[in-house]
């Protein structure tokens, strides 16, 4: 006999582990850094349009299917399918998630990873260790290899603990953190010299930027964001008891994403016209705003250089703000095959966990001594074809395979009167028939 399975604890213990899985480096970021690249608020249209009338259909069809099922993605579609067919595209697909969420894990640790370093880089010089606050700012592999194994062992702590007592606990501790973290460095950035001119570019829109490009970036912004396709909202949701109401708790995840997302762009962009203001460059040399890591490892570090004592305040809780996003989101991907490793292959959580957390270290190790090669490669493998492409599957399945009155029976727990609501009259056919027209569609635009 098998444990029992865990379960949050309540609904904001759900909704801060959910949120928590939602807001990371993507909304922090990834993000502003989107905005910056296409167009300022062109970007910031198109997102939300696409976050509310895409992401979060899939983000119910996932959810859903998962407190349908009680149990991690293989299990989930394999439960709903109606034939040896689905059963074996299910099986597929939800290996495919297991594979998916344990890439993105693995490099999303190296990015973390180098948030740890940044964070610890303030503490060295305040310590007078100027050798070591070189070392932990260079870009050395023995530096990423460290951090990554930091960051990597931070994450299987929490995941190790469980349900309860680690995801939910420790997302609760940290996204209000995280909220008061934002808003006190927002307050410190905005009255700095040049901040209003970063307001200028996220907030007036070039509506000359859109682009069938630019639909796809946004829509592997808003899949990564809201960690849709890979089986991690599915698993949070099969965690999460009966009393509560889908829809409603998931309209609240997407609003939280949402939110974060728009109020971080009101630190990043201000704060890179604000290192402008003092001196550092901004622009790359094809004219365009640094992005990339650029951005948060020398444009926003050079920023806090020019501040004097204050800048290694600023920097200690910026960094720590990366961090806490980070964590609470790598949690949520290492739970996807440590669940798998529970309930298919019998483990119990702790070896499950360290067996799963060492395989995909080996992983990011390899990435980090290859990284050239192989970083951007994983990251568009995972997110830009991996995560949509699982999401059209996921609607497939709640929309088409799953037997709709089971479907409209799921819904219906914690939510009494469902059948009264807008939600209930258009999700099941959307879901069914638009979200994977879309999804595709934004694709073979690109193609053409
Ligand atoms: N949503 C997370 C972020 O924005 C990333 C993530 C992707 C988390 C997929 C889980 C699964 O950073």
């Amino acid at each position: 006999m098998s444990a029992p399975r865990g379960q949050f604890t309540s609904n904001f213990g759900f909704l801060m582990a959910a949120a928590g899985s939602a807001v990371g480096l993507g909304n922090i970021w990834g993000f502003p850094t989107n905005v910056a690249a296409n167009g300022g608020a062109a970007f910031v249209v198109v997102y939300l349009l696409l976050a509310f009338m895409l992401a979060y259909p899939v983000l119910m069809a996932e959810l859903s299917i998962g407190r349908h099922a009680r149990r991690n993605m293989v299990q989930a579609l394999r439960g709903i399918s109606t034939g040896p067919v689905s059963r074996g595209v299910g099986t597929i697909a939800g290996f495919s998630g297991i594979i998916v969420a344990s890439l993105i894990l693995s490099f999303y640790a190296i990015v973390a990873g180098w948030m740890v370093a940044h964070l610890a880089d303030p503490f060295a010089t305040l310590m007078g260790a100027e050798e070591s606050a070189q070392w932990l700012t260079g870009n050395s592999a023995a530096r990423n290899l460290t951090f990554t194994a930091i960051f990597s062992g931070l994450t299987m702590l929490i995941i190790a603990s469980g349900v309860e007592k680690g995801i939910e606990r420790w997302s609760t501790l940290l996204m209000p953190a995280l909220i008061i973290l934002l808003l006190l460095l927002i307050a410190y950035v905005l009255f700095q010299p040049g901040a209003m001119q970063g307001l200028e570019a996220y907030l007036i829109p070039d509506f000359s930027k859109l682009s069938p490009q630019l639909m796809l970036s946004a829509m592997g912004q808003a899949f990564f964001s809201l960690s849709l396709g890979v089986g991690t909202m599915l698993i949070y949701g099969s965690y999460l008891s009966k009393q509560e109401s889908l829809p409603r708790l998931g309209a609240l995840v997407t609003l939280i994403d949402v939110g974060i997302a728009f109020t971080a762009g009101l630190l990043i962009l201000p704060a890179m016209y604000v290192a402008q203001e003092a001196g550092t460059q901004i622009y790359s040399e094809a004219g365009e705003l640094i992005a990339g890591p650029g951005l948060i490892l020398q444009v926003l570090p050079a920023l806090f250089d020019t501040m004097g004592h204050s800048g290694l305040f600023v920097a200690i809780a910026f960094f720590a703000l990366m961090l806490i996003a980070s964590l609470t989101s790598s949690i949520s991907m290492l739970e996807v095959p440590v669940a798998f490793a529970i309930e298919n292959l019998g483990m119990k959580r702790k070896p499950a966990t360290l067996l799963t957390g060492l395989v995909i270290f080996a992983v990011s190790s390899l990435i980090i001594f290859n990284f050239d090669a192989l970083f951007g490669l994983v990251v568009s493998v995972s997110t830009e074809y991996g995560q949509p492409l699982l999401g059209v599957v996921l609607c497939v399945f709640a929309g088409w395979i799953w037997r709709r009155d089971q479907l409209l029976k799921e819904l219906q727990e914690g939510h009494p009167h469902i059948e009264q609501t807008l939600f209930w009259k258009i999700w099941p056919w959307y879901v069914r028939i638009v979200c994977p027209l879309l999804i595709l569609a934004a694709f073979v635009q690109t193609m053409l």
